[in-house]
């Protein structure tokens, strides 16, 4: 795996900071309205953020799954994105924080965004490790963001390619012969 990973982006010890900044971002943010939180992961690749930043929120909350089909392998953007299992739980009047790993054209957010409007919850925030700046959308804007980053394909901390390196700990870019 290690020799796939052309450089470091940022470092574990870096992620481990960001996330306890961004917890304590969060709480202060929500203030009251933390209990019965309702936190949405927007799976796969958010599974490793989500599971060190909720450990950082020291207030009782739910997590609803539902899952969005995304490109698959490619290391290409802005593709069709679409429902595939719905909401497991009912965020109708309830505080929502929305959790992913990337925003790069917003069109995952984009479609996760207007299916939770549809059940009217009480607010919805959306929180994102990384954001790549060169294609943020104007109507995607995160309330929470982890670092900003330039264009490049970055894997690790859950984030694949073709369903391998999630499990590399730092996010690291990946060799552009790999997938070009
Ligand atoms: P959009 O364009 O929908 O992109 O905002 C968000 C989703 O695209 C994937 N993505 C990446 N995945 N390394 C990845 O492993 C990247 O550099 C990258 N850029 C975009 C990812 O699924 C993300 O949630």
């Amino acid at each position: 795996m290690e020799r796939d990973i052309a450089r470091i982006l940022i470092p574990r010890s870096r992620i481990r900071q960001r996330i306890s900044e961004l917890a304590r971002e969060i709480s202060r943010t929500y203030g009251e309205d933390s209990q019965g939180l309702i936190i949405v992961p927007v799976l796969a690749g958010s599974i490793i953020f989500l599971a060190d930043l909720i450990r950082d929120l020291p207030f009782k909350m739910k997590i609803g799954l539902m899952t969005i089909s995304r490109y698959r392998g490619a290391a290409t953007t802005g593709g069709e994105t679409q429902l595939l299992q719905d909401l497991t739980i009912d965020i109708t009047n309830r505080h929502v924080l929305v959790v992913d790993d990337i925003l790069d054209t917003g069109n995952t957010l984009r479609t996760v965004k207007s299916q939770l409007l549809q059940r009217k919850p009480a607010s919805l925030r959306i929180c994102v490790l990384l954001r790549k700046t060169a294609k943020a959308p104007n109507d995607i804007i995160p309330d929470f963001v982890g670092f900003d980053i330039d264009d490049v394909f970055v894997v690790g901390y859950g984030l694949d390619y073709d369903d391998n390196y999630r499990n590399w700990p730092d996010i690291g870019v990946l060799r552009p012969e790999l997938y070009e």
